[in-house]
């Protein structure tokens, strides 16, 4: 008989643990095993009417009308676990918050004597959160809320679940993830856990499902060969924005990220609106490299006027730091950042898109291409064509792709 795990996901709410089920789940189901998620968000969508299932009130620890109705999916999802387990399942993945120490020992006593696993998502980064809530408060769940009220509603529905909230402390088998960076902070595993090693690996590798990596058209600084600026796109670079839009119209596109540049903006646009439902987040980490003193002059002003500027990137460009700006190695750490937003608010199994400019564009390769430090300011990102960037344990691809032609075999996924 094949090996059978119980993994139940804990955390309040938008700390990851969808995201990192899935992962999970995705990842397993590649290596052969049979797996399943049951996620209580989905099954509570399903069984109560759209928006009364959705306010913060439902989730009141005084309501015990939502008291006992998420119990009651709790219920049903587990018995549903353990018949997928009583026949060829393998692992049963239960998303849930299961935040009281009630809800685990529910659990453990429901399959023993299958061995199963905590897995708590933390997530210690205030930004990152604040982002996720503006996600979540743009799902279709929220669609008759204004923004405000969303996330006015979230918020006190993450209140309520910190007022019962009991973090793992004396379960036999849990591991503390930062689902932010991926990483584990606390394991203390009693057994020999079936797919342990593997879980483990999971949780710690970064997995790129479609990456498109695009950089913004052609704005009116490009076309007087200036620096930095905040200009807008030419009619050349709108039309550039066209025709990615109709490229990827076919391609689910969830969540476009930008940085707080018009030109980004400009392009991400019309990308969107041809994708339905489609959010735009701009990230200022994404920013294109600020070249201080050289802002707004054309590379040969720069040159004419501080020669000793364009010597120093020459013979160095990617440790070159502008006087009053930035350099290369400077942006690293805060592109890392950026990066680490855009997996933790982008959906593990979904496509997800970045319009860049040409440095950050060329940081955000060097950390998926392995590249000498010296040629990353030097790597190619042009305007009419994107990269599109693939990684998970069993392949490792990075295409540059024109977009003026139908998109390939992805299509689709
Ligand atoms: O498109 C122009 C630009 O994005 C500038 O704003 C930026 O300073 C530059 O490219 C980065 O490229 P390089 O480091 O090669 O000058």
């Amino acid at each position: 008989m094949k090996a059978k795990l119980v993994i139940a996901m804990v955390g309040l709410p938008a700390r990851g643990k969808s995201t990192m089920a899935r992962k999970l789940g995705r990842t397993l189901e590649q290596d052969g095993v049979r797996v399943q998620v049951f996620n209580n968000g989905k099954l509570r969508r399903q069984m109560a009417s759209g928006a009364s299932c959705s306010t913060a009130d439902f989730f009141s620890p005084a309501n015990s009308f939502g008291l006992q109705m998420r119990e009651e999916i709790a219920r049903q999802n587990i018995e549903a676990a353990q018949a997928f387990l009583a026949g060829e399942g393998q692992v049963a993945i239960l998303d849930a918050t299961n935040i009281t120490r009630e809800r685990r020992a529910g659990i453990m006593a429901a399959f023993a004597p299958v061995p199963l696993c905590f897995v708590e998502c933390l997530n210690a980064d205030e930004e990152a959160l604040a982002a996720n809530l503006e996600r979540k408060a743009a799902l279709p769940e929220f669609q008759d809320l204004p923004r405000e009220k969303a996330l006015e509603n979230f918020g006190q529905r993450i209140a309520y679940y910190e007022q019962i909230y009991e973090p793992l402390s004396d379960e036999p088998n849990r591991i503390l993830v930062d689902s932010f960076d991926s990483c584990i902070l606390q394991e203390q595993i009693s057994e020999v856990l079936p797919y342990y090693d593997r879980i483990r690996d999971i949780i710690t590798t970064r997995v790129v499902r479609n990456l498109f990596l695009v950089r913004h058209g052609e704005t009116v600084y490009n076309t007087e060969n200036r620096i930095g600026g905040d200009s807008s796109l030419t009619p050349r670079g709108e039309e550039q924005a066209e025709a990615l839009a109709e490229h990827f119209a076919t391609v689910r596109i969830p969540i476009i990220f930008t940085s707080n540049h018009r030109r980004t903006l400009q392009t991400a646009r019309p990308i969107a609106a041809r994708q339905e439902p489609c959010s735009i987040i701009a990230l200022p980490e994404l920013n294109e490299i600020h070249a201080g003193v050289c802002e707004g002059l054309t590379y040969e002003e720069a040159r004419q006027k501080m020669p000793e500027v364009a010597r120093g990137r020459a013979a160095d460009k990617y440790r070159y730091v502008y006087p009053g700006g930035e350099g290369y190695a400077t942006m690293a750490e805060r592109v890392v950042r950026g990066l680490k937003k855009v997996f933790y608010l982008g959906n593990y199994d979904e496509n997800i898109m970045i319009v860049g400019h040409r440095a950050v564009n060329r940081m955000i390769l060097s950390r998926f291409l392995s590249r000498q430090e010296e040629e990353i300011p030097y790597i190619y990102i042009p305007q009419d064509r994107y990269y599109h960037i693939r990684i998970d344990p069993y392949k490792r691809s990075f295409e540059l792709v024109p977009y003026r032609s139908a998109p390939a075999s992805w299509v689709g996924w």
